[in-house]
């Protein structure tokens, strides 16, 4: 079954088509990817799908519900949460605080959210940093404090962008394990974008490829890497 269904979507900024009739779905429990050379439009699809801005033309529709430029409270409380390209962790407060700001999305209660925000600390391995600022963590801590406090909401559709960028093999390989995770209990779908190609075609179960704002292919990882025009457009610039 589809979670989201992403129909027609045009977004225009000026003359400049950055989200040209994009069209796909995604279903319930998958990890899709995204993926095209930079400018392509991923992240503004992105923008588009959680509501931070209306899609110009077209509709986004989640579990059933138009997205439309909801507020961002709205969206999460729908069960939609998404990473930022450039993190934004708020600097002055501790690991813990930065993720228990995910959970308050889900309790009014302050103990509440401490121990959901502890739980999801824990699935991303960061307990003995608990009590640290978040503005002095490396970028690797601070990306996998961006995912739990997205996890800390409680999503049913996880929108993950380029957190991989800026790692090292060995912290991509952390994100990679805890995305395959994430998967294997079921309860949350994904949306990845990455630059990094070995890593998306290990995790996505299907690809989108935008090229200059438009849906250039989609289909199964093995599909994507033999499509001639992906490789022209994309890979072979790698
Ligand atoms: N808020 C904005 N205002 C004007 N142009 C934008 C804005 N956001 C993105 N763009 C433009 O839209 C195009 C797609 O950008 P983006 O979605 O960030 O691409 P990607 O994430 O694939 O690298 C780029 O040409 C970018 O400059
Ligand atoms: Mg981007």
């Amino acid at each position: 079954m589809a979670i989201l269904e992403i129909r027609n979507v045009s977004k225009f900024f000026g003359g400049l088509a950055a989200n040209s009739d994009v069209s796909f779905e995604v279903n319930e429990g998958m990890i899709m990817g995204l993926i095209g050379p930079n400018g392509a439009g991923k992240t503004t699809l992105f923008n588009c799908i959680t509501g931070y801005y209306p899609p110009s033309k077209g509709e986004v529709v989640f579990d059933g519900k138009r997205m439309n430029g909801l507020q961002p409270d709205k969206v999460c409380k729908l069960g939609m949460a998404r990473t930022w390209q450039k993190v934004r962790p708020l600097a002055k407060m501790t690991l813990l605080d930065n993720v228990m700001v995910g959970a308050l999305c889900r309790t009014n209660s302050l103990k509440v959210a401490r121990e959901m925000a502890m739980e999801q600390i824990g699935v991303v391995r960061l307990e003995h940093k608990a009590g640290f600022l978040a503005g002095g963590l490396p970028i690797g801590e601070r990306k996998k404090l961006e995912v739990a406090r997205v996890l800390a909401t409680r999503p049913k559709l996880l929108l993950l962008d380029e957190v991989m960028g800026g790692l090292n093999p060995a912290e991509s390989e952390d994100i990679i394990k805890l995305i395959l995770d994430i998967k294997a209990q079921g309860k949350i779908t994904q949306m990845v974008i990455e630059h990094d190609m070995k890593a998306i075609m290990r995790i996505s179960d299907r690809i989108v490829v935008l090229n200059s704002g438009e849906k250039l292919a989609e289909g199964e990882p093995q599909e994507i890497v033999n499509n001639p025009e992906v490789v022209a457009a994309y890979l072979g610039t790698e």
